[in-house]
């Protein structure tokens, strides 16, 4: 490793640091001064963050096109083009871009939210009370559960509760939570192609806005859910004219239509719904739709 390389790492870590806490035109300053040193990815990829958290998506756009070019297998970098382009949707987010964007937040990831009002876990636990017992008898699976918010309100109506999730340090955190009966590492698809056990219900709150096209997800949860299954998850709605999409913060929408029209092709039938704000994003309510889908 030559001295240029050193000292453009330590600039790295610099701006790194500069970003946490905050100080975006100083992280975008010693980007651009470990940049003149080398050209690497990761500083790309930091200077496109600042320009983005500085809302300059143009300037953003260019610095990730810049570290493509650099690292063009990356599915990370990859998603975060298609985001800012707007001309691709991809069926979703790629696991490398997850996994940086969860396991980098795994810690503060409940604080947040909290901070958020998220009501995911609360909105489709709202569509189950009063119509299921809490008899702990149901398999439950939790697809994307994260730190494990469901596992406290699921725990009572299940017999088995597992989660899946592809980032490691949420499930570190899940796993610390407890609830659960297995956790398993994998991926959303990988785990439904071949679970361990038929569940009676599949859960997935704020999980659909990483996995844009569902219809692999319906069909493989209806193949594996005991009969009277259900599936019950939480949308970011649109109301656009494009049955799903992608947005400039790399999660995605998808439509009412869209979501009734897989589950009658994959064999559910919408039992209920529930219209609430998912989250309040700086200052502003995303509108988010629970579904209770029940296996016809
Ligand atoms: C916004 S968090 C929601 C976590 C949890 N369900 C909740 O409501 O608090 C999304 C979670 O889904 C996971 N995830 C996203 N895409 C996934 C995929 N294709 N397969 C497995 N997990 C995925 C992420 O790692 C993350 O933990």
């Amino acid at each position: 490793m030559n001295s240029n390389t050193q000292s453009a790492q330590d600039l790295l870590q610099l701006a790194w640091q500069a970003q946490s806490t905050g100080q975006l035109d100083r992280a975008a300053e010693i980007y651009r001064k470990a940049l003149d040193l080398e050209e690497t990815a990761p500083s790309w990829l930091g200077l496109g963050q600042c320009h983005l958290e500085r809302k300059d998506p143009s300037a953003a756009l260019a610095a990730f096109r810049r570290a493509q070019a650099l690292m063009p297998q990356s599915g990370a970098i990859r998603h975060m083009v298609d985001m800012l382009e707007g001309s691709r949707v991809p069926d979703r987010a790629p696991d490398d871009y997850v996994v940086w964007v969860f396991d980098g937040h795994a810690e503060s990831f409940e604080a947040h939210l909290a901070a958020l009002n998220y009501r995911g876990p609360q909105m489709v636990a709202g569509l189950a009370e009063g119509i299921w017992a809490k008899d702990g008898s149901r398999a439950i699976l939790d697809l994307g559960c994260g730190t494990g918010l469901n596992a406290p309100i699921f725990r009572p109506y299940a017999q088995r509760l597992d989660g899946v999730d592809l980032a490691p340090r949420m499930l570190q955190q899940a796993s610390r939570r407890g609830g659960y009966d297995h956790l398993y590492k994998a991926e959303a698809h990988a785990f439904l192609r071949r679970p361990p056990c038929r569940y009676d219900v599949v859960l997935a709150t704020d999980v659909f806005i990483y996995i844009g096209q569902l219809d692999e997800i319906f069909s493989l949860s209806e193949q594996y859910l005991n009969k009277n299954g259900e599936l019950l998850f939480t949308v970011e709605l649109t109301a656009g004219a494009q049955p799903v999409e992608l947005r400039s913060s790399g999660r995605f929408r998808q439509t009412d239509t869209y979501i009734r029209m897989l589950a009658e092709r994959t064999g559910f039938a919408v039992a209920a719904t529930h219209d609430e704000a998912l989250r309040v994003e700086n200052g502003v309510p995303e509108a988010g739709r629970a579904y209770r889908l029940v296996r016809r």
